[in-house]
């Protein structure tokens, strides 16, 4: 078992209810997140529920609101110098609804995860978000859509896939209805399996290095 300080030190960035985060605190309990630990949890809305659950779980955590700084990339690089200052690893990007500009992902490159509520390529990039996903998805009429974990480039939700799971749509569902069977069944599954693999990536890449005598 690794000791806490091997672990890989993780941000969740999150805007919402933080039911994502949860998943994760979970992971970290029943071991399915072994190899990471969540140390930081920033928000950039005050009255994001995720900030509870951080407070509750003793888990440090910051709120940084767009509006505190006149530009997007002032905003951004307060975010940058805390993830820096609190030795940031891997970042997850868990219901965080805002899109990262190329500087931001360039600085953690493959260092981002992000969860999306559908199927990749289907009913994502700039404006698919939160319900709005599962509006479309229903508008379409598909019978399978799911959940999609990916790596964060600078093309919104365009980074290598991960982890994906489908969920049925049935007949009579809302978009509430539906969001909430993708959370469960998919998102608060493949999340924290995807966090713990690419843990485990990065410790490996971490020992492959002290290994070659560096
Ligand atoms: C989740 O369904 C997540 O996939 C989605 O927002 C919700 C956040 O819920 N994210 C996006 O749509 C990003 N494009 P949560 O705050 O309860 O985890």
């Amino acid at each position: 078992m690794l000791s806490a300080i091997d672990k890989v030190r993780i941000a969740v960035l999150a805007s919402g209810g933080g039911t994502n985060l949860q998943a994760l605190f979970d992971a970290e309990d029943n071991g399915i997140l072994k190899s990471g630990s969540i140390e930081l949890v920033i928000s950039d809305k005050p009255d994001a529920y995720a900030l509870k659950r951080a407070e509750k779980r003793g888990v440090k955590s910051v709120l940084i609101e767009r509006k505190a700084f006149p530009s997007a990339a002032e905003f951004e690089a307060e975010i940058i110098n805390t993830l820096k200052a609190n030795d940031i690893e891997l970042i997850i990007l868990a219901g965080f609804m805002r899109i990262l500009s190329p500087e931001f992902t360039r600085t953690f490159e493959n260092r981002i995860i992000n969860v999306h509520p559908s199927l990749i390529p289907s009913f994502c990039g700039k404006g698919y978000y939160g319900l709005k996903v599962h509006e479309a998805a229903l508008d379409y009429g598909v019978k399978i859509t799911g959940a999609t974990v990916h790596f964060v480039n600078e093309i919104p939700d365009g980074g290598k896939i991960i982890k994906q799971k489908a969920v049925a749509v049935l007949e009579d569902d809302t978009p509430e209805s539906l969001q909430k069977r993708v959370m469960q069944q998919a998102e608060w599954i493949i999340l924290p399996e995807a966090a713990e693999e690419v843990s485990l990536n990065i410790i490996n890449t971490r020992n492959d290095f002290l290994r070659k005598g560096n």
